[in-house]
């Protein structure tokens, strides 16, 4: 017996699907036989991902916009419809932590911050789950959030409290929507090497960020795809509201971290 997703001939949409994450989703779910439409505000990602995913044998198309703003997000809804004739499954990515700490931040970057990392998940959860319920769609939305939404990263109180609200968002929504078959989960990445961080590593920024994580290493994009695709896909059927922490065991760890072992994983 083949392992089956249930995700072949099912329509998708990836938002923020540029790089790393996203474009890493979108690759798994064309592998899985969905179609994808590639979301972006950068217009070259938006289409080089499209054209990797057709290149590799699936069905793909992008979309340019910025999705902080719901007339962008409808004319998204509407595309994807026109284009693939349904959409059943969201995986929204997109998110950018903003570093500054309560005595720092203005007003400008608390709103700037709460904007993208909170109310573009809004904005994209209701204007679908909409239209997943005038069609009778059973679908599922997946959002990224972040460990810092279970317990604050220290200095970035804004990007924090925000994903905080996103685990709430993604809990009632999971609520509400279930009656009409609509599931919604989250995903919530550790430290993840992405292009856009692996940028800025150094070894000491490298050395810190790994010292409470037991696997003693970054996930990779493709793991955190992995789980958003497995989220949104046949076998997670029965599971809605939950929001998966994909930390290397560092929530685990409590308040003694000088006795993790100095195992190193392969
Ligand atoms: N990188 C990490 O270590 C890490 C850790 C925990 C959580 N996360 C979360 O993972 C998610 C992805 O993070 P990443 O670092 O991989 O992101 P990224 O910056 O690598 O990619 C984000 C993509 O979204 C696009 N985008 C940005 N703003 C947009 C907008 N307004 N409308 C449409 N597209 C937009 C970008 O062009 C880019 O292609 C975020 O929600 C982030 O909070 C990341």
């Amino acid at each position: 017996m083949t392992l089956d997703y249930g995700l072949a001939g099912k329509h998708a949409v990836v938002v923020g699907a540029g790089l790393g994450i996203g474009r890493d989703c979108a690759m798994t779910l064309a592998s899985a036989g969905a179609a994808v439409m590639c979301v972006d505000i950068d217009e070259q990602r938006a289409a080089e991902v499209a054209r990797a995913v057709t290149e590799s044998g699936g069905k793909a198309a992008s979309f340019v916009g910025d999705v902080t703003v719901r007339a962008n997000v409808e004319a998204l809804r509407d595309e994807t419809d026109s284009v693939f004739g349904g959409a059943d499954v969201v995986i929204d990515i997109v998110g950018l932590a903003f570093n500054f700490g309560i005595l720092e931040i203005s007003d400008e970057d608390w709103d700037r911050n709460f904007r993208l990392n909170l109310v573009q998940n809004f904005l994209v959860t209701q204007v679908f789950a909409r239209y997943l319920r005038e069609r009778e769609i059973a679908g599922s939305i997946v959002h990224i959030g972040s460990a810092t939404g279970f317990l604050p990263h220290i200095g970035s109180v804004a990007y924090s409290a925000a994903k905080a609200g996103l685990n709430s968002l993604i809990q009632s929504s999971a609520v509400e929507l279930a009656p009409y078959s609509i599931r919604v989960n989250g995903v919530a990445p550790g430290v993840v090497d992405t292009p856009r961080r692996r940028a800025e590593f150094t070894d000491a920024s490298v050395t810190a960020s790994l010292k409470n994580v037991p696997m003693r290493r970054f996930a990779t994009t493709q793991e955190i795809a992995n789980t958003a695709v497995f989220l949104s896909s046949g076998l997670a059927s029965y599971i809605s509201g939950q929001i998966y922490l994909v930390d290397g065991g560092a929530m685990a760890v409590g308040p003694f971290p000088s006795a993790l072992p100095e195992t190193r994983a392969v």
